[in-house]
């Protein structure tokens, strides 16, 4: 029989302290209307000092295993998706494994920047369906304020901090349908953090028509190859960096609003947490249910792109 894997449970955290847009106004030339209009972004969680994304991730995890079916010692892997690891070595899943008191999973990071957790989700997703684990750990965590200069109007209102974890297993049905991953290396400078710097750098506009042409394609080209329509679609759960992108998106390929899981007004972008921090936030709203068809879809930098179909 078919293998596939299976999200069965979800959780997030999120920092307790929050920058809204009026916050911003006070250390910037920017105002809450450019915020909300150019963005849709109404506020953000920040880190504190002493708290990295292995804590946040902790935290995400926890909250994922109150109503888990599977205990967190059954987890065989543990991929972490983050631009932001507590340390260089060893990795943030090395860490994250050892403050959860897992002794089973083998464990590492992913980097794909915003993509990163589609990334991780595609891999553990093999691992399960090809039979070498029944059970993953995969959680998207960011401490992205720490790579922002506060002085940059450009980048500082965009970002903030957060963790989100999904428990995947493997099931006789789908679960997960189809990942598709891609990357282009040429647009290495339009999004970049420089290690002589360690801040963002971004051209905002090419992004902004960039992420916006291949997530359109991407989202048509997921739906047509696994013979889907976009009526068939329940939830889009994309990437939270920008509402007006994401509401373009969904235009490109006619979805409607309502069926849009928004989250980037009370989280900004939190890169690779972006998508298990929207998927949690849907999850314990009830807007998401059994067996209903979700779409994941980010872009980011590098470039990187991914998409993921499943049945919830
Ligand atoms: N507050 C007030 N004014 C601002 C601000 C700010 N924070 N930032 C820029 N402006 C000004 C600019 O200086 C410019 O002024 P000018 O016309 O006098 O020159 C004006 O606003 C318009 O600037 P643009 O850069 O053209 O504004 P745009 O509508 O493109 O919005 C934004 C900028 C929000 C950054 C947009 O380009 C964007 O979202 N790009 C995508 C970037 C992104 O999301 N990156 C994250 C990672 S990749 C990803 O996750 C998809």
């Amino acid at each position: 029989m078919q293998k596939y894997s299976k999200i069965i449970s979800t959780g997030s955290y999120l920092p307790d302290k929050v920058y809204t847009n009026h916050d911003i106004e006070k250390f910037v030339d920017t105002s809450n209307d450019w915020i909300i209009e150019r963005t849709g972004i109404e506020k953000r969680h920040i880190a504190s000092e002493s708290e990295s994304s292995v804590d946040m991730a902790h935290a995400a995890c926890i909250d994922a295993f109150k109503n888990c079916a599977i205990e967190l010692k059954d987890i065989e892997m543990i991929v972490v998706a983050t631009t932001t690891p507590e340390r260089k070595f060893p990795s943030t899943a090395v860490l994250l494994q050892n403050k959860l008191n897992n002794n089973s999973a083998f464990a590492f990071d992913i980097n794909a920047a915003c993509t990163g957790f589609i990334y991780a989700l595609d891999i553990a997703d093999k691992y399960i369906k090809g039979g070498f684990v029944k059970n993953a750990l995969v959680v998207g965590t960011e401490k992205i304020t720490s790579l922002l200069d506060w002085k940059d109007r450009n980048t500082c209102v965009l970002f903030g901090d957060g963790a989100g974890a999904v428990v995947l297993s493997s099931s006789d049905t789908p679960g997960i349908i189809s990942n598709t991953i891609g990357s282009d290396g040429s647009y290495k400078d339009l999004l970049t953090v420089n290690t002589d710097t360690e801040v963002i750098e971004m051209k905002g506009n090419d992004v902004f028509k960039i992420a916006v042409n291949t997530m359109g394609k991407l989202a048509a080209s997921t739906l047509e190859k696994n013979g889907f329509k976009v009526e068939d679609l329940d939830w889009l759960i994309p990437h939270q960096a920008n509402s007006r992108i994401i509401n373009a998106v969904a235009k490109k390929i006619n979805l409607p609003e309502e069926k849009i899981v928004m989250t980037v007004n009370k989280h900004g972008n939190t890169s690779a947490a972006s998508i298990p921090l929207a998927l949690d936030y849907a999850n314990k709203q009830q807007m998401i249910h059994k067996d209903n068809i979700i779409m994941f879809e980010a872009f980011g930098a590098g470039f990187t792109w991914g998409s993921t179909l499943l049945k919830f």
